[in-house]
């Protein structure tokens, strides 16, 4: 076996050797954000950073469990009472909890050492990548059989539930599902989805995320509300076409009859959400025939709703797009909840170096602060390593 820092922890801490490793990693989106909570499509993909988890059962009613980046340490049971007050806590506490009301039985705790290299606060789901990893892992030592849509979603009602994050299903999916090279359509209302090969060097194209590292959200509250809008513009729709169940249902006229039912507020979020689920499928279409500048230019037309109609971007984030159009760069959008994190941008080879040059040199030179840029690679979802 080979030796990771947290299970040279795990055997310092615990004393133990027969423990076992999992891994679970962060993803990307090239388009269709904050669709699947409206019923439409997303089109994530993992990538080569994730959360990586040793776990070994204890023969106690305990969960001990070790955050080897914070050098923090948290011991809790299994019950709904005994809920651990650190929050990264409540994600492994959140994800027994769930597993437990679908029928898990979990006789005993464990003792259990992670860490991770997914950024935080970027947009690239460390929490799913978090509750992917003990999700899969108790499955598998457990040998309880849930199937991986199941467990993606034992992923989300554990936000819902123990984070209070009201998200929708891409996150805990890509986390799950992921696979090398390739990126997946899923269909977030029926929950069908296809591989779709993904090489974008193929067609003279690289990949890469810049991290504003900055974050503006206040616990997940803005997130909800967007949600909620979406809600609230659906019911009005719904009296007159029963039939929608999603904003992805409803044609844009008829969001258009409802106009003076609902606020201007929840009107914006509602045509920007509504507009996301074709741009998702013109984009698709497009890089199917592997042309990167029309899918591209979806991906503009997203930042630009993201910014102006959804309002999830900020500052630093609407600058980083700007920077990229000045570069030539083909696509380039806000990714993930917003409020901060990463951009993800699509650049012909000959413009990524500059590009990535500028980049970080202008970001430098007017917020003061150094910009990442991290390099995509499609990896495989969530495993067992050891
Ligand atoms: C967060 C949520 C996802 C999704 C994205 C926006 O990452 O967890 O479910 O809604 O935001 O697309």
């Amino acid at each position: 076996m080979n030796n990771l820092p947290i299970t040279d922890k795990f055997v310092s801490l615990y004393g133990d050797t027969e423990y076992r490793v999992y891994t679970s990693p962060g993803r990307i989106n090239i388009i269709g954000e904050h669709t699947d909570y409206n019923g439409g499509f997303v089109l994530p993909g993992a990538v080569d950073k994730a959360m990586v988890a040793a776990i070994r059962f204890n023969g106690t009613d305990k969960i001990n469990a070790y955050a080897l980046d914070l050098n923090e340490q948290a011991s809790f049971g299994l019950n709904e009472e005994d809920a651990p007050t650190q929050h990264w806590a409540k994600y492994i506490f959140g994800v027994i909890r769930e597993l437990q009301k679908r029928g898990a039985v979990l006789n005993e705790g464990f003792d259990t050492v992670f860490a991770g290299d997914v950024p935080l606060g970027a947009g690239m789901s460390s929490s799913a990548a978090l509750e992917s990893t003990y999700a899969f892992a108790m499955n598998d030592m457990l040998a309880l059989g849930f199937n991986k849509m199941e467990l993606a979603k034992i992923g989300q009602a554990t936000e819902h539930n123990y984070v209070g994050v009201k998200c929708g299903i891409m996150d805990q999916f890509a986390s799950i599902h992921g696979k090398a090279g390739h990126l997946m359509r899923l269909d977030c209302k029926s929950g069908e989805f296809e591989y779709v090969s993904f090489d974008p060097a193929k067609y003279g194209y690289k990949v890469c995320l810049v991290d504003s590292c900055v974050k503006h959200e206040l616990v997940g509250s803005p997130y909800n509300k967007r949600r909620e809008s979406c809600e609230r513009a659906v019911k009005a729709i719904q009296k007159l076409h029963p039939e929608v169940e999603f904003m992805r249902d409803a044609k844009l006229e008829w969001l258009e009859e409802v106009i003076g039912e609902i606020t201007q507020e929840d009107y914006i979020r509602a045509l920007y959400a509504r507009q996301e689920v074709d741009r998702l499928l013109e984009a698709c279409d497009a890089m199917e025939k592997g042309d990167y500048e029309t899918a591209g230019r979806k991906m503009y037309g997203t930042h630009i709703g993201m910014s102006v109609l959804y309002e999830v971007s900020c500052e630093e984030l609407d600058f980083v797009n700007e920077v990229a159009k000045e570069c030539g760069v083909a696509g380039s959008r806000v990714m993930g909840g917003g409020f901060g994190g990463c951009t993800i941008n699509i650049v012909k080879e000959d413009k990524y170096d500059n590009f990535v040059k500028t980049v970080q040199e202008r970001y430098k030179e007017k917020f003061g602060l150094s910009c990442k840029i991290y390099p995509v690679v499609i990896s495989d979802g969530a495993r067992r390593l050891q």
